[in-house]
C-alpha cells in the first residue's frame, strides 16, 4: 500500500499534523483510542493553550528554534480552531485556557479535522520496522495480528517522550531517530513532583500555599502542594524542569507578604498572643505547627525582638530544601530533551539530511512551561510540518 505520508503517533502532534497534510495520509498508533494524552489533560478539561505563550516559555538546547513554528501557528489561531467547533473555554489563571466542558471535545476535534483532510488513522498498530528507500520509505506494520507493508514518501515521527509509559509512551521517535543518525539529547522527566527518602513531609499531605521557588536558573510564583511523598503543585513541577539531582531549591513562603510590619503591628498591639497563633494568619496552620520546632517558634508575641522577627521573616522567606528525586516517568507530564533541533529545520521540521523525515511535539527537544504551552507546541509544530507536506 502506498501513502504520501504516514504519521507514526496519533497524539496531539500527530493528529494537528495529519488535518493539515496534503495527499494521501495515514495515522498509525499502538494505542486502542487516539488522543489519550489530551482525554486526560488538565483534570478532564485539557488545558489546551496558554494566551501568554511565547518562546521564553520553552525549554530547548537551541532556545530559538520553537520561534518560527510558534509564530505561523499562535495560540490565537487554535483559539480561532476552537471557537470555530463551538467549543466552549475559559481562562483558569495565568493564561490557561480550560474546555468548560470536556477535553474529549478537543479529540473530536481534531479527529473531525483529519477526516476534513481526508486522512486515515489505523489504532492498534505497531511499526515493526522502518527502512529507507531512497525515494521515501518503507514501514511494516502490524494491525490487530495482520502484517502489512506500506511505503510513503513523507515520514513523520509523532510519537510523543517517555512521559508515563502506562499510557503507552515507548521512546519509539527517538528510537527510529538515532537509526536515521539524528542526536536525542538528554532526556529527562519534567514536570513532575519531587520526593524525600525519609518521607519528612508525610505530615503536610494536603496542605498548599503559594510560594516563590526558585534555584539558580528560573523562578516561580505558584502553589506549592505537599503530598505523601514529597513536594508537588505547579510550583514545583515548573521548577522540576530546571532542576537537577543532588540540587537544593528555595522557597519564599511569604511571597509579596510584609510580615515583618504585620508582626511588628500585631507586637504592639496584641502582645500576648502566641507566635505561633499570628503566623497562623499568615501560613496554614499545619505547616505552623512542622515549622514550629524547626525555626524554634516559641512565646508570645511580646517575647520577640525586632532582630528575632527579621531573623524569622527571613527563614520563611529562604526555606532551602534538597529532593532526593523526582517521581520519574511514572508521573511525569513531560520528556525534557528529545531530537536534537539542530537536525531538523525550524520552518517546516523536516530533518535536513533526510528529505522526507519529520519530527514533531514532545518527540523533539521543546519542551514547554506548565499550562497548555506543551499542548501549543504539539499544534504550532504539527501545523509546520503538515503545511510543508
Ligand atoms: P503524545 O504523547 O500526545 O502522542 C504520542 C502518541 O504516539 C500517543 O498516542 C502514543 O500512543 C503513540 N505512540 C507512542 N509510542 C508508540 C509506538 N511504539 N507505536 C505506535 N504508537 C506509539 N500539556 C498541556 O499543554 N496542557 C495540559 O493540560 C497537559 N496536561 C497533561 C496531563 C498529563 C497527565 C500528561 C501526562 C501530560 C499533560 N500535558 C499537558 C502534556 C501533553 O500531553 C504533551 O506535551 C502532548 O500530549 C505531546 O503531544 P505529542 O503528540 O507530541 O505526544
Amino acid at each position: 500500500m502506498r501513502y504520501d505520508t504516514v504519521i507514526l503517533g496519533a497524539g496531539a502532534a500527530g493528529m494537528m499534523c495529519a488535518a493539515f497534510c496534503g495527499g494521501r495520509t495515514l495515522v498509525i498508533d499502538h494505542a486502542r483510542a487516539p488522543g489519550e494524552k489530551i482525554r486526560i489533560s488538565g483534570g478532564g478539561r485539557c488545558n489546551f493553550t496558554n494566551i501568554h505563550a511565547e518562546p521564553a516559555n520553552f525549554l530547548s538546547q537551541n532556545p530559538h528554534f520553537c520561534k518560527s513554528a510558534l509564530a505561523r501557528y499562535t495560540q490565537w489561531d487554535f483559539i480561532a480552531l476552537v471557537d470555530r467547533y463551538g467549543i466552549a473555554w475559559h481562562e483558569k489563571t495565568l493564561g490557561q485556557l480550560f474546555c468548560d466542558g470536556s477535553s474529549k471535545q478537543i479529540v473530536a476535534l481534531l479527529l473531525a479535522e483529519m477526516e476534513r483532510a481526508g486522512a486515515e488513522l489505523w489504532l492498534s498498530t505497531t511499526a515493526q520496522a522502518v527502512r529507507h528507500t531512497g525515494t521515501g520509505f518503507a514501514l511494516d506494520l502490524e494491525r490487530e495480528g495482520k502484517r502489512h507493508q506500506i511505503t510513503c514518501a513523507n515520514l513523520v515521527l509523532a510519537a510523543g517522550g517517555k512521559s508515563i509509559p502506562k499510557m503507552g509512551a515507548t521512546g519509539l521517535a527517538y528510537d527510529i531517530a538515532r537509526q536515521f543518525g539524528l542526536a536525542v539529547t538528554e532526556t529527562r522527566p519534567a514536570l513532575v513532583p519531587f520526593t524525600f527518602s525519609d518521607g519528612r513531609f508525610k505530615d503536610l499531605s494536603g496542605v498548599s500555599l503559594p510560594v516563590r521557588l526558585s534555584n539558580a536558573r528560573a523562578s516561580f510564583d505558584e502553589a506549592l502542594l505537599f503530598t505523601h511523598r514529597g513536594l508537588s503543585g505547579p510550583a514545583v513541577l515548573q521548577l522540576s524542569s530546571y532542576w537537577r539531582e543532588g540540587e537544593a531549591v528555595l522557597f519564599n513562603l511569604i511571597p509579596g507578604l510584609p510580615l515583618f510590619d504585620i508582626l511588628r503591628e500585631q507586637r504592639q498591639s496584641s502582645g500576648r498572643k502566641a507566635l505561633t497563633t499570628e503566623l497562623a494568619r499568615h501560613l496554614p496552620a499545619r505547616l505552623v505547627d512542622f515549622l514550629k520546632p524547626v525555626l524554634g517558634l516559641d512565646g508570645n508575641l511580646a517575647d520577640q525582638s525586632d532582630a528575632r522577627l527579621a531573623e524569622l521573616c527571613a527563614a520563611l522567606e529562604s526555606w532551602q530544601v534538597t529532593p532526593s528525586g523526582s517521581e520519574g516517568y511514572r508521573t511525569a507530564e513531560v520528556t525534557l530533551g528529545g531530537i536534537d533541533t539542530d537536525a531538523l529545520s525550524s520552518k517546516t521540521m523536516e530533518v535536513k539530511s533526510v528529505p522526507g523525515l519529520y519530527a514533531i511535539g514532545e518527540a523533539v527537544d521543546v519542551t514547554g512551561w506548565l499550562g497548555g504551552y506543551n499542548f501549543q507546541w504539539a499544534w504550532s509544530s504539527g501545523h509546520a510540518a503538515g503545511t510543508a507536506i
